[in-house]
């Protein structure tokens, strides 16, 4: 079945995007400020975390629609682990069944899922609900979603550090062979592009252990909104403001040969997008 195609005014500002400059290949996204969404609101933080859900779902469509290749969210970190434990256990009860409730709904989009993370961590049922949609959209080939699960930089690089030393042990890898494509093929992201858009929500201005190694030369976009309340229409500022960003790898501007998007083409953009 084809991807759902956006309609109305929503396909309009989709178009004006596209034809403003580059979409990301790789966006990735610490979704934050759940449980501050939920107190806002006099509600308990879980409600945040299943309006989270609805943002999930918007974003993950927009960015099929837009084409963006991958989309990496950081769903679960290491160090969330260490929250009270029933809201651990809420959290995974949400996950198992998001992951049950929209899997044949991806599944008929075209999108692939992957995980990263430590996910012999989460629970056995978590485990195999995830594995099978893994292993249903393996040939899909359109967005590729990644869900950060039980995730954190310093894990994926120590784990892949651990299997590298490994591999120098039973003489596969020479220590003078080791260079930073490498490494980065013993990382979780080893068929990942590195993410080109990193998105934060809710103000916080910190990377939080994300994708450490591979977030090199990621541009950066802040927003104020909570995840439950960022939705398709903020994601398209974000894009918009990549667009605007000359992307230099540490070279000189005169050595970067086009600019990302028409500068005045995209600030018009954002002023109409903030009107909404
Ligand atoms: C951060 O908000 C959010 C999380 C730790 C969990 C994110 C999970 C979801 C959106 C739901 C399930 C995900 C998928 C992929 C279906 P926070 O709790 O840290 O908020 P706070 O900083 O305001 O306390």
């Amino acid at each position: 079945m084809p991807l759902e195609k956006a309609t109305g005014q929503d396909k309009k500002l989709q178009d004006r995007l596209l034809q403003a400059g580059e979409i990301p290949q790789h966006i990735a996204i610490i979704m934050d400020g759940n449980g501050r969404w939920a107190k806002r609101r006099g509600m308990p933080r879980i409600a945040g975390h299943h309006e989270g859900v609805n943002s999930v779902r918007d974003i993950v469509e927009a960015c099929g629609q837009l084409g963006v290749k991958y989309l990496t969210l950081y769903a679960f970190s290491t160090e969330n682990w260490n929250r009270p434990k029933h809201e651990v256990s809420l959290l995974m009860r949400l996950l198992l069944r998001a992951l049950r409730d929209e899997r044949d709904r991806l599944h008929q989009n075209e999108v692939q899922l992957k995980a990263i993370g430590d996910i012999a961590k989460l629970p056995q049922d978590v485990q195999d609900e995830l594995l099978d949609a893994i292993k249903l959209m393996e040939d899909n080939r359109g967005l590729t979603l990644v869900l950060a699960l039980s995730y954190s930089g310093r894990w994926d690089i120590t784990n892949a550090i651990r299997r590298m030393a490994e591999d120098v042990r039973l003489g596969i890898v020479k220590p003078a062979s080791v260079t930073e494509d490498l490494l980065a093929s013993y990382l979780s992201t080893k068929d990942i592009p590195d993410p080109d858009l990193l998105v934060r929500t809710s103000g916080e201005l910190r990377i939080s252990n994300f994708l450490l190694w591979q977030l090199a030369y990621s541009e950066l976009f802040i927003s104020d909104e909570y995840w439950p309340s960022f939705r398709r229409k903020q994601l398209y500022s974000a894009i918009a403001e990549f667009q605007k960003r000359e992307r230099r790898f540490g070279k000189v501007s005169e050595q970067i040969r086009k600019r990302q998007g028409s500068l005045e083409y995209v600030e018009r953009f954002l002023k109409s997008v903030s009107k909404l």
